[in-house]
This record gives C-alpha cells, structure tokens and sequence, in this order.
C-alpha cells in the first residue's frame, strides 16, 4: 500500500527490516543502546560489531538515550547506509504519555534523517513487541506522526516504508493509513 502526501510516497511492507536496501533504517532500541532482542537483536546481528561500538560511544558522550530521542550510527554490515536509533515508550495502559512518546521517537527520527539530507527511511512497528503497546493504537499514532511530518516538514524524505513484521501488523497499519488519508487531502 502507498499512499502520497505532497512529495512523499508512505508505504507498507510486510518483511525483515534487516534486509531494506534504503538510506536509514531505524531500530527500536533501549535507553541503554547496548542491543537487545526483536528488532535491536536483529539489526545489531546483521549489521555486525560495529553499530554497536558507535553506540558505545554515544552512550559514554551523552549518557543514555531518553525514549522519544533518536541517534543515529553507521549500517555496518546492513544494506542500509545508517541506523537511526530510537526509543519508544513502555506501555504502562496510555495515561503515562506513550502516544506523545511514541509520535517524538517517530519525528525525532524523521528530523535526523532531514539533517542528513536522505531520501528514503524504513520504520518497525515501534513499541509494538516487547513494549507491549497495543498494535492497533499504535499504528495510529505511528501513521498519524509521519503523514504530519510529510505534510509540514519533509524536504529531502521522499520515501517512508513501515516495514511490518507479519500480516496481522501490516493490516493494522492498512486500516490507520486508510483511514487518515479519508480524513485529510494530501
Ligand atoms: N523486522 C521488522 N520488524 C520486526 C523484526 C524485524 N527483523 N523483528 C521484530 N519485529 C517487530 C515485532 O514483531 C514488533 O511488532 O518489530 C516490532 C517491535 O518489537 P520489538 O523489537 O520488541 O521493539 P519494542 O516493542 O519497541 O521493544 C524494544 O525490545 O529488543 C528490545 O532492546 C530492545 O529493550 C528494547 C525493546
């Protein structure tokens, strides 16, 4: 599914986000950037040693990254030339500012990207997995951050792919995007 806003293609996959040959993908770490499982597991693996000592060096900087914040390294062994790393919000059951911390990790990385001046970024599901954020509520948050960021900020991203790990993700991120793109004309 791609849908256009101004001069940016949103789209929908279903894959391993390891495996996207694009500018940045981003990785859905913790405070600690020292790796972890899901998608920090998968994209520390495939990218090899090296994402991981920039990450080191981040940490011993500026100390540990606050959820909503992203930092960006190298892509290592990936296809893709940089990881911008992020941090979403725990879901503690949504009065503890999860969409607002969930929605910055979204523009925090956006803004990165732009500051580097790249072309296309690939999201996960942020939060979805081991943050226990329901999917449904996420996807909305998610969609609704990156088409405001198409609509108001964009100038060198033309392409944002959701890179969804299976088909009950990518339908909840289907229904978010139809859903926005009903209500607004891009
Ligand atoms: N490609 C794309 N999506 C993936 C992949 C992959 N290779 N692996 C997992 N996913 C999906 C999961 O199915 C989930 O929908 O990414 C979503 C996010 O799940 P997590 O990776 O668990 O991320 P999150 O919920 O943000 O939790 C972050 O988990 O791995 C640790 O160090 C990480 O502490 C941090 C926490």
């Amino acid at each position: 599914m791609i849908v256009k806003v101004k001069k940016t293609a949103i789209s929908l996959v279903t894959g391993d986000i390891t495996l996207q040959k694009t500018d940045a993908i981003v990785n859905a770490a913790n405070s600690g950037l020292m790796g972890g499982s899901g998608v920090d597991g998968a994209i520390h693996r495939a990218g090899g040693p090296a994402i991981l000592e920039e990450c080191k060096k981040i940490v011993a900087e500026q100390g540990r990254l606050p959820a909503g914040k992203a930092v960006i390294t190298s892509g290592g062994n990936l296809a893709a030339r940089y990881v911008i790393h992020t941090v979403g919000p725990v879901w503690r059951g949504g009065n503890d500012n999860e969409a607002e911390i969930l929605a910055s990790a979204y523009l925090e990385s956006l803004r990165l990207a732009e500051k580097r001046n790249l072309t296309c970024i690939s999201f996960p599901s942020i939060s979805t997995g081991a943050y226990g954020y329901p999917l449904k509520a996420a996807a909305a948050v998610a969609v609704a951050a990156v088409v405001k960021f198409a609509e108001e900020e964009a100038v060198s991203i033309k392409e944002i792919v959701f890179v969804l790990f299976g088909e009950v993700a990518y339908s909840e991120y289907a229904r978010a995007l139809e859903k926005i793109s009903q209500q607004r004309y891009f």
